[in-house]
């Protein structure tokens, strides 16, 4: 399997409406996907995933910018002549064929021969986990099976990028995460190019190399799960990765990489800071639930208003003079555990704070 790069470059969707305006669902989008790399997009409803994946596939015409697959223009191509093969959330699997011959099917159409034909299709289905299943009809198969065999035509057509549209909403939750491992695995083990779509953030965390996360059809941020989780570029990216708690400040001083600003009437020193404010510039804190705890004594006093064992964790929704805070206290068997109406107080790790 030979994977390729794809470079995205100022790509552009526009669909003309007369009556509400023209749609821009695809804004100026430009990344580079490196061969064997699974970059996930990301976003809320509507943010132009779809858009951008069918533009790849081939299924919708760009109003603009380019798509090159191994660095040869693939735009004036139609889908069936792209190196590209596609995962859909529907499966889209052939009703009327067995396991087998819908995995057999495209290569059927490359005329590759009976031999060849089988022996690539055996070996995906041991890949995938279906041995045993090849004659069975897709009804036949429950939602797991078949997302697996939407899988294994997909791969066996050895394709330079494998696009996959949310293949996993329609699984439970538990087969769901089951699958992630699955098919991030057999990507790296086979090292093809993915694209993956999700507006599921824990889904693209766990399985992506690069997430870019898209806003009303442009990118908010890209960068690997680690950058975008502990270095959100905007609110919106941190409330899009994990939950984020916000506080507002004003800058007081900055040092090289570490700022002192005033938050809810407090000054706090020595917050972790990559670009440069001016003094008495406004600016938001941003500080995870998992980096901050409740306790006896600390940096902000808070009321507590919801206490919630969640098992590996106690979940606390705080008032801090009028700011909603979360915290998730880790391991609270080992804790003491305040319930709401309870007066405590926030502490966190500054080198924990992130600043935008
Ligand atoms: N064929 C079309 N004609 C007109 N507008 C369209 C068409 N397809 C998509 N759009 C619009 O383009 C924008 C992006 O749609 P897209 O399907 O790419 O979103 P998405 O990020 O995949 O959302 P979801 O998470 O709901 O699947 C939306 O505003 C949508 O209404
Ligand atoms: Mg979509």
């Amino acid at each position: 399997m030979s994977a390729k790069g794809l470079s995205i470059i100022n790509l552009e969707k526009v669909y003309p409406n007369k009556y509400t305006g023209d749609v821009h669902a695809v804004d100026d989008i430009s990344m580079e996907i490196q061969p064997g790399e699974f970059v996930t997009l990301l976003g809320p409803s509507g943010c132009g995933k779809t858009t951008t994946l069918r533009m790849i596939a081939g299924f919708e015409r760009p109003t603009g910018g380019d798509i090159r697959l191994g660095g040869e223009s693939i735009c004036h191509l139609t889908p069936d002549r792209r190196d590209t093969a596609m995962v859909f959330q529907t499966y889209a699997l052939f009703p009327n064929l067995n396991v087998y011959d819908n995995i057999a099917y495209g290569l059927k159409i490359k005329k590759l021969s009976r031999q060849e034909i089988r022996e690539k299709v055996m070996g995906i289905l041991a890949m995938t986990g279906l041995e045993g299943l090849e004659s069975r009809h897709t009804n036949e198969l429950s939602g797991g099976q078949q997302q697996r065999v939407a899988l294994a035509r997909a791969l066996v057509m050895e394709p330079g990028v494998l696009l996959f549209d949310e293949p996993l909403s329609n699984l439970d939750a538990k087969l769901r995460v089951q699958m992630r491992t699955e098919i991030r695995k057999i990507q790296r083990a086979v090292g093809i190019t993915a694209v993956y779509v999700t507006h599921d953030q824990a889904e693209a965390m766990s399985m992506s190399d690069r997430i870019v996360i898209l806003k009303d059809g442009k990118i908010a941020q890209m960068g690997s799960p680690k950058e975008v989780y502990y270095h959100p570029t905007s609110e919106f990216s941190a409330n899009f990765i994990g939950t984020a708690n916000t506080l507002r400040g004003t800058v007081k001083s900055q040092e090289g990489n570490a700022l002192t600003a005033s938050v809810l009437g407090r000054e706090l020193a020595g917050i972790p800071c990559e670009r440069s404010f001016q003094p008495g510039s406004e600016c938001t804190l941003i500080i995870r639930p998992e980096a901050c705890s409740v306790q006896e004594d600390g940096l902000f006093e808070a009321k507590v208003t919801l206490s919630t064992f969640m098992g590996s964790y106690q979940l606390y929704e705080l008032d801090i003079d009028g700011n909603r805070f979360t915290v998730h206290e880790n391991n609270p068997k080992t804790r003491r555990i305040y319930e709401p109406g309870e007066t405590a107080w926030l502490d966190l790790d500054i080198a924990d704070v992130h600043v935008i």
